[in-house]
């Protein structure tokens, strides 16, 4: 590969839209593994701006590091990944994705409403959280979470 085939880090942080100690950090946590030229610089694959912008919107979806390293572990490493080689990544990573999905979506159409969180300061609380019922389901916004309310047949 020629080197002007290698980015540096301001390259790659000015198309990410990462900060450099940003990019470093996730080096450090073995997300990206650029070489060094001879001057010890770090020099980056284009390829490494995909799996960076990966990480930079699985971390707005609230997936952690952890998870973000764990999913890019199954990308080979001495090679460019391929469509082959994401679509399979993104398998185990689709299941997540849709529950996120799903619950960004019962958020969406539900804020206005009872969202069984015990608060009961809404008059639709009445009607879909008596005497705050979503309380057995257990803590948190149990309507956003997937329970249904169970509304008393009139
Ligand atoms: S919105 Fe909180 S209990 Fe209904």
């Amino acid at each position: 590969m020629r080197a002007s085939d290698r980015l540096t880090i301001g390259h790659l942080a000015e198309r990410t839209g990462l900060s450099v100690s940003a990019i470093r950090y996730y080096e450090t946590q073995g997300l990206v593994k650029p070489d060094r030229n001879s001057g010890g610089q770090r020099r980056f694959l284009r390829s490494d701006i995909r799996r960076l912008s990966f990480v930079l919107i699985a971390q707005q979806f609230g997936f952690t590091i952890d998870q973000i390293c764990k999913l890019l572990q199954q990308l080979p490493d001495a090679r460019t990944p391929n469509k082959k080689d994401w679509a399979r990544m993104s398998n185990g990573f689709r299941k997540e994705l849709d529950a996120k999905i799903e619950t960004l979506s019962r958020l969406r159409d539900n804020l206005d409403g009872c969202i069984g969180c015990g608060c009961l300061s809404l008059q639709k609380c009445a009607l879909y959280n008596p005497r705050d019922h979503a309380r057995i389901y257990g803590a948190g916004p149990r309507y956003l979470m997937g329970n249904r309310p169970q509304i008393p047949k009139a």
